[in-house]
């Protein structure tokens, strides 16, 4: 009688699923034609573009890094240059955005570039790895990405040649359903900023606990987001809701903006050495970039959230780390 339950429930799984995947393989994915839109270049772009590619990620993972110093510095002569991303479903790199004619972003036309960046679908009509957090620079503004797109134009080139992505089956099926067309996206408007430069920037990603690796709305900012940095190597994100006792509750904003103001030396010289184990994907580097307004706004924008209390481990794997509580 069991057996026969059992070969039942298997059987309806079996079906369950061939149905499912025969549904998603001939589901299309929301996209249009890239747009043909020429980004119009200026000093005041190229500067943006160039703080947004270092705070909102881009360099970290289109950049070769250096593991063995804090906060995993672009290697000189590896900016934009790409790179395999190791441990995915399928082979993935992250592309080479450097202006190489041939293995670099000279091959993409500005506005197959802003719909990868926001609408996550590749030069070749391809859905995209949604490690590119093109479900988070869906909200960046026409301005920011166009200022990007004239950042990346002006990256010297260097010539990477990498394999083209795979995403591994069943895996580019259940991707499909994550992109989306993004037409326009105007700036947001002053009360809205911090919301805005806490998505663009990671913020919100980074310190939300996840489900299937998308951020849970309710449990937003309360930390806990866990980083793999190697085998058996762990970094967690800090709560940063308005919690006393495990969050920033008791943090005022000048304290806020003096802790990314630590960073400003080793952003500028170098930062030193570090065991991987005290190491952070924390973008401490970049961010101490941000002016102080866009911090600030941050800041307010974290003080509206409800207070989560989440005590988190940030360096669980370090011996000398003890729970923040
Ligand atoms: C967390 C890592 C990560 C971050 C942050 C990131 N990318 Fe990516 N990016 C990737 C990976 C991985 C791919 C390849 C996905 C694939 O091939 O399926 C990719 C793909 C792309 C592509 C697609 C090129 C094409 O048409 O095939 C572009 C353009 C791009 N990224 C630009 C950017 C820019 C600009 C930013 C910052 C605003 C950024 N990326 C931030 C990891 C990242
Ligand atoms: C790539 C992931 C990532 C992104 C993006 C990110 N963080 Fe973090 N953040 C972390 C991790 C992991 C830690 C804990 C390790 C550490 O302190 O460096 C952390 C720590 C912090 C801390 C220290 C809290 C404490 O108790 O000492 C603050 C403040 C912070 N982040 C704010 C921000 C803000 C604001 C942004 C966006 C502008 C941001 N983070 C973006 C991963 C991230």
């Amino acid at each position: 009688m069991i057996r026969r339950v059992l070969l039942w429930f298997l059987a309806v799984a079996v079906l369950g699923i061939g149905g499912t995947v025969a549904f998603l393989s001939h589901r299309s994915p929301d996209m249009r034609t890239a747009p043909s839109i020429k980004v119009a270049s200026t000093p005041e772009r190229i500067a943006r573009g160039e703080l947004i590619f270092g705070t909102a990620g881009c360099a970290d993972c289109h950049s070769e890094t250096d593991p063995t110093r804090f906060g995993f510095p672009v290697k000189d002569g590896g900016l934009g240059k790409g790179k395999p991303i190791p441990e995915l479903p399928g082979t993935i790199a992250a592309p080479n955005l450097t202006s190489d004619p041939e293995t670099g972003a000279a091959r993409f036309t500005d506005g197959q570039l802003i719909r990868a960046i926001r609408e996550g679908i590749g030069y070749d009509d391809r859905v995209l790895f949604p490690m590119m957090p093109f479900t988070e620079y869906r909200e960046m503004s026409d301005e920011d990405v166009q200022s990007v797109v004239a950042y990346i134009r002006t990256i010297p080139p260097i010539r990477n040649a990498l394999p083209p992505s795979k995403v591994m089956f069943p895996v580019n099926l259940f991707i499909k359903s994550l992109p989306k067309v993004v037409e326009s996206v105007p700036q947001p408007a002053h009360s809205g900023r911090g919301a805005y430069l806490a998505k663009v920037n990671g913020c919100y990603f980074c310190h939300t606990p996840t489900e299937r690796d998308q951020p849970v709305p309710s449990k937003a900012f309360s930390g806990g987001h866990v980083f793999s940095l190697a085998k058996d190597v762990r970094v967690v994100s800090a709560n940063l809701t308005p919690d006393r006792d495990t969050g920033l509750g008791t943090w005022t904003e000048p304290q806020f903006l003096a802790k990314f103001a630590e960073y400003k030396d080793y952003a500028a010289n170098g930062p030193p050495k570090i065991g991987l184990e005290y190491n952070t994907v924390m973008p401490w580097l970049a961010h101490t970039r941000l002016p102080d307004d866009d911090l600030k706004a941050i800041f307010a924008h974290l003080r509206t959230l409800p207070a989560i209390a989440n005590p988190v481990v940030v360096h669980p794997d370090a011996p000398e780390e003890k729970p923040r509580q």
